[in-house]
């Protein structure tokens, strides 16, 4: 469903700025972007408590949701990030996420890529990168969208597509929330963290993945006697050090620069590389806006910045097939890997069956499949593999109905035939009582 490439969550910020489509799929050439150190892990430990006896008793495949987390130094109860209110659409699901940081794990794929990255940027510009991988992931509306210029009517403010707290509030959806802030004590930083999209469900989608965000300050000094001009000067440097980058990671791969749009960015880039046979998008950068540098304090400078996705990285450099699988606490997953073993390629567990269910409605005006994926990783959790329009017709009355199929499949186990019935019925009872449709 990703539009421009296969493989996915990349550059949401790539659409044209003014886009009145309303499904986000088509405009997601987004490519960018998605720990197990012990100490992070919240999945299993016994101490957390729970939200409802009830509710785990019948969901008691699901990681049990922490009721209080310290991220970046600031304490977060359930009640802060998923409330009963119009202006809130976090699931206990994403709740259940926010302590996780795959990417502060040395021993998971994400951490080892994170430190494979560390390690370029610190042996190209002899430690001068600062390093930020513990910002909180509840930012304010302005940092997320305001301060890096994201045009007021951009479909990725919608509720649709971006957690939201409450009005003012979000689950960030991208790295480049911390830049403006950043910009005012630091001019080399590198941001890594957990971002949240709400998405279709398919083998590289999931609504919470991890991004790193690189920004490059630079004074007249540095491009006065270049010859160029300072916007050239820097977008020569950031295609220089990302090429570096993308060689350090894949190899000699074959490479080649897309002009693209972001709002914080211009001109704005996207690199792809030629990997078994495609051209895959990696990353998006560009020279940072004078604006946001104004803001910042620093009108005299210019400045680089990119942004790119560890999963999706990860999901090549590694061989993972299933972007669920970086969030499995199984054995058999985890002990694959090493800390500083980049690219040791993934053994499959043994494949499960997917069972395939299909579900039927009419849908109404405020429907959209975002909401619906929403409700059925709500029930099902990560034993969803895929959810597919599969039909969709209007009637004389005008009525439009949309069949889905449902992918059940874990990669752990072999699922009864009861338990993925029970998922269905339940999937049925909640896409009427939460998005008002009339199942056919
Ligand atoms: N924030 C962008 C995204 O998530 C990526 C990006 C970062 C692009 C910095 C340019 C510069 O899609």
């Amino acid at each position: 469903m990703a539009a421009a490439f296969s493989f996915a969550q990349v550059l949401r910020f790539s659409s044209t700025p003014f886009s009145l489509q309303t499904n986000r799929n088509t405009l997601r050439s987004f490519t960018l972007f998605r720990p197990f150190s012990t100490a992070s892990s919240s999945s299993s430990s016994s101490s957390y408590s729970v939200i409802s006896p009830h509710k785990l008793q019948r969901e008691k495949w699901r990681q049990p949701v922490v009721s209080v987390l310290e991220l970046g130094g600031v304490k977060i109860a359930r009640d802060d990030v998923v409330r009963d209110d119009p202006t809130n659409n976090v699931p206990d699901t994403i709740f259940a996420k926010l302590g996780m940081q795959l990417h502060k794990r040395e021993k998971h794929p994400i951490g080892i890529l994170k430190n494979a990255i560390f390690e370029y940027f610190d042996t190209n510009y002899s430690n001068k990168f600062d390093k930020f991988d513990d910002l909180c992931p509840l930012v304010s509306v302005k940092q997320n969208f305001d301060d890096v210029l994201v045009p007021e009517d951009h479909v990725s403010r919608s509720y649709n597509d971006t957690y939201y707290i409450d009005s003012q509030t979000v689950l960030r959806c991208h790295t480049s929330a911390h830049q403006a802030e950043l910009l005012r004590g630091h001019t080399h930083f590198l941001v890594t963290g957990d971002v949240y999209r709400r998405d279709s469900i398919d083998s590289t989608h999931y609504p919470v993945f991890h991004q790193m965000e690189g920004v490059r300050v630079f004074s007249p000094n540095d491009w006065d006697g270049s010859g160029m001009d300072a916007t050239s000067f820097a977008a020569r440097d950031l295609k220089k050090c990302l090429e570096g980058l993308a060689r350090h990671l894949f190899g000699s791969v074959e490479m080649r620069w897309i002009d693209t749009y972001f709002p914080f960015t211009n001109p704005s880039f996207e690199l792809e590389i030629f990997f078994q046979e495609k051209w895959l998008e990696v990353l998006g950068c560009g020279v940072t806006e004078q604006e946001i540098l104004r803001r910042s304090g620093k009108e005299n400078n210019v400045a680089w910045a990119f942004g790119l996705g560890l999963e999706r990285l990860a999901m090549i450099l590694f061989d993972i097939p299933d972007i669920r699988l970086f969030w499995s606490s199984d054995e058999r997953f985890t002990s694959q890997f090493s800390s500083g073993q980049l690219g040791v390629k993934y053994k499959p567990l043994s494949k499960y069956p997917p069972c395939f269910k299909d579900i039927s409605f009419w849908i109404n005006d405020s429907f959209t499949e975002n909401n619906f994926c929403e409700v059925v990783r709500g029930v099902a959790g990560d034993l969803v593999e895929e959810v597919k329009l599969i039909d969709n017709f209007t009637n004389k009355k005008g009525m439009t109905s949309h069949c889905y199929r449902i992918a059940y499949r874990s990669m752990e186990r072999s699922l009864t035939d009861e338990e993925i019935n029970k998922l269905q019925w339940d999937v049925r009872d909640q896409v009427v009582s939460k998005l008002n449709v009339v199942v056919r």
